[in-house]
């Protein structure tokens, strides 16, 4: 056997002291309690009055001098190490045992992920509209779903034997009750003309109620979205305009709208718009029943009496007005079928739909 000279004992040894103290360092960096005990080894062996570093400072005497001081630094490196360490997972340990979570509470373990869900696909249709029309200057106005019978059916020249009052197509909070559930959005272009001079330009997304059989194509409650405009030399030309725009935006700008006559207590001239069928490109299909149009909203001209109503002088002013169903366009876009789909939740439905709006 080789007899090795003193000086490369020492060397050797003092080497083995170094590995063990960068081999502590290492278990120290990647240790990780499981539970109480392992807490407590860990303080007994590396902070304890035994600990396990103590009887390797007599070891410094076996280190070369030229060394010493590295040896020195790196024990007292080993040492903070193990006092932060302990320190750090203790508090994660107590902080998991004050909630009541007994188990070790890893912070590098991956989250769970976060079920972020989908928009409904009423306010994705009911956001595409407000959208278009913010760009064109109409501000939202939200108001109450629980109105008083003047400003859902009198202010709105409906007259008190009007059909729209009869009790099963109202909802009136009690019998003889002056309130109801809002049958309508045109509520609120009472509420604005009542609170705001002209010139006015909203548009009411929201909410309303009718006493109505429930079925695929029907439901006791929907949604609607108002227009209105009142400002000085307001024209039909300017509603038709701002319509035909609307339609481009919203359906395509192929889209084609034309203005049937109708009938509104609060509009006079009164008309229904339909758009060129974009599911068929007006060719025919069962969505337009074939007519190559399909019908898509109310409008006309703000009726003087209804300005007169809501004290706004129609002899200075003039507006046009529109209302539409939101559902009907919802399920013409998404191609659903049955309304009630639309008021069930089902996460199944709703997952389907995904939008940045
Ligand atoms: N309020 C009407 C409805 O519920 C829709 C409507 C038609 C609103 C014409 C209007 C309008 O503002 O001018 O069927």
């Amino acid at each position: 056997m080789e007899i090795l000279p003193l000086h490369s004992i020492q060397n050797i040894m003092s080497l083995n002291v170094f590995d063990n103290l960068t081999a502590l360092k290492e278990e120290i960096s990647s240790w990780k309690p499981n539970d109480s005990e392992a807490l407590e080894i860990f303080r007994i062996r590396f902070i304890g009055t035994k600990n396990i570093l103590k009887p390797l400072m007599g070891e410094i005497r076996n280190v070369p001098n030229e060394r010493k001081k590295e040896f020195g630094q790196l024990l007292n490196e080993v040492k903070d190490l193990a006092e932060t360490v302990f320190q750090s997972q203790k508090e994660i340990f107590d902080a998991s045992n004050a909630t009541g979570n007994s188990l070790h509470l890893d912070l590098t373990a991956p989250g769970e992920p976060v079920d972020i869900g989908s928009r409904h696909p009423v306010s994705i249709t009911m956001n595409r509209i407000i959208k278009i029309f913010d760009r064109m200057g109409f501000v939202v106005a939200e108001e109450r779903e629980i109105e008083d019978d003047w400003h859902n059916f009198s202010a709105m020249n409906t007259p008190a034997d009007h059909p729209a009052r009869d009790m099963q197509d109202t909802y009136y909070l009690r019998d003889n009750s002056n309130m109801l559930l809002r049958t309508h959005t045109s509520s609120v272009q009472a509420r604005i003309m009542m609170s705001q001079k002209p010139p006015i330009r909203i548009i009411a997304p929201g909410r309303v109620y009718r006493n109505e059989t429930i079925s695929a194509r029907s439901h006791c409650q929907f949604h609607q979205v108002e227009g209105l405009y009142i400002d000085k030399k307001v024209s039909f030309a300017d509603l038709k305009q701002t319509l035909l725009h609307f339609s481009k935006e919203m359906y395509g700008p192929h889209t084609k709208i034309r203005l049937r006559p109708s009938y509104f207590p609060f509009t006079e001239p009164s008309a229904e718009m339909d758009v060129s069928c974009f599911i068929c490109d007006s060719k025919g299909c069962n969505v337009c029943k074939y007519t190559g149009w399909v019908e898509i909203m109310g409008c006309g001209m703000v009726d003087p009496q209804v300005l007169i109503n809501c004290g706004i002088d129609p002899e200075e002013y003039s507006g046009f007005a529109f209302g539409m169903g939101i559902e009907r366009q919802a399920m013409m876009l998404y191609g659903i079928q049955d309304i009630r789909l639309l008021f069930e939740n089902d996460v199944r439905f709703l997952r389907q739909f995904t939008s940045a709006r």
